[in-house]
């Protein structure tokens, strides 16, 4: 057994075209980088993606969460890609990097990060999901269901194992606060939380003696800005098979599209749509968003794989229903619920047109 840490972060550094994929010299850029680190010894391996606009790094490492020298590494492929995005006028080269230079964290700069540190078991599947068009709350439902929902995931009932139930990590991130559920004795008081995807999110889930299972981002763009700058488009590694789900009941949540805020100019409700990788480029409607799942084998941190776990027919009917669900929304146009509702609509495009109307708003008369 060894002590490894895995960590995803990501970043919109330019699209292709618009916001609707990523370009193949960005990935090579990364993938240089990072195989420079490599044999640096600062990362043991790694794995450079996209959805949609977003860049992926995924890398496993020795060096616990948020260590400096991989949050400093990670924000110089960043910055090396962005100078390749403004190179070919890709669209908002350098979108997610919020701040000028970086100073010892890479958390509340822009990109958004998830971590997580174990001592890797004999076999260790683990998946990575990546979303672009939604916001960091997306992943509390499909959390919810591979964790503490007995109807998606059997083993809660019938694997010893996981039947003593999990506890999550939620934060509240308008709040700045975090709190603990144990599930199933608090499902009631967590989902009163976690219903809530805007504010309250599923940041990590533990076994009962406190091993971590599963780590989200929760970076919120919006706030980190103070406007909108681009939706989160968030990660998540869920550990796989004996004490946690199986890979297939961690997948399982993604057969019901749940509806998720984002799509275009982050202003709208649709369905995630979960996809192949060659397939997470959100065009229709800038969207309808995406979910991209890929399944590595740990081999004393080696990345064995990825698998594109959604590259399997078994959601085809789910990708139908999204676009079933994309249609009847897409028929509200401009009105609720598919356009945001007001006060989620403060961190969009819409309050400077709001601004400018103000002076001709009158009071009703009498
Ligand atoms: C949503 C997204 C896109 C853009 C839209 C307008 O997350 O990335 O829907 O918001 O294409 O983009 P700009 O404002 O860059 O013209
Ligand atoms: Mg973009
Ligand atoms: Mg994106």
């Amino acid at each position: 057994m060894s002590t490894i840490t895995l960590s995803v972060i990501k970043a919109d550094v330019g699209g292709l075209v618009g916001h609707s994929s990523t370009h193949p010299e960005i990935i090579e850029e990364a993938e240089d980088r990072l195989g420079a680190a490599r044999t640096q010894d600062l990362v043991v391996d790694f794995h450079v993606t996209s959805c949609g606009d977003d860049l992926e790094l995924i890398m496993t490492h020795r060096r616990g969460v948020d260590d400096e020298g991989i949050h400093r590494m990670a924000w110089g492929v960043f910055e090396a890609c962005t100078e390749v995005a403004k190179r070919l006028r890709l669209y908002g080269a350098g979108q997610d990097l919020l701040a000028d230079a970086f100073s010892g964290n890479i958390r509340g700069m822009g990109p958004g990060v998830a971590e997580m540190q174990f001592e890797e078991r004999e076999a260790e599947p683990v998946l990575v999901f990546m979303a672009d068009k939604t916001s960091a709350g997306a992943w509390n439902l499909p959390l919810y269901k591979m964790f503490a929902d007995p109807f998606n995931t059997a083993g809660l009932v019938i694997a010893p194992p996981l039947h003593a139930g999990f506890r999550f990590e939620v934060h509240d991130v308008k709040g700045h606060k975090r709190i603990f559920f144990d599930t199933p004795a608090e499902i009631y008081d967590l989902l009163v939380f976690i219903g809530a995807t805007g504010r309250y999110m599923v940041k990590a889930v533990y076994t009962r003696d406190g091993e971590i299972g599963a780590v989200s981002s929760t970076e919120r763009l919006a706030l980190i800005a103070g406007k909108y700058v681009g939706k989160d488009d968030p990660v998540c590694v869920v550990r796989c098979q004996g004490k946690f789900p199986a890979v297939g009941e961690a997948l399982e949540p993604f057969t019901m599209p749940h509806i998720v805020e984002g799509w275009m100019r982050g202003s709208h409700y649709g369905p995630l749509m979960p996809v192949p990788v060659h397939s997470a480029t959100p065009s229709r409607f800038d969207g309808p968003p995406r979910v991209i799942g890929l399944g590595f084998q740990l081999a004393g941190g080696r990345l064995i794989g990825p698998r594109d776990m959604f590259d399997d027919p078994g959601f085809d009917e789910a990708r139908h229903l999204c676009g079933i669900v994309a249609d009847h929304l897409r028929h509200h146009g401009p009105f609720e619920p598919h356009r945001l509702p007001m006060d989620e609509m403060e961190y969009t495009t819409l309050p400077q047109v709001m601004n400018t109307l103000q002076e001709r708003w009158e009071d009703l008369p009498g």
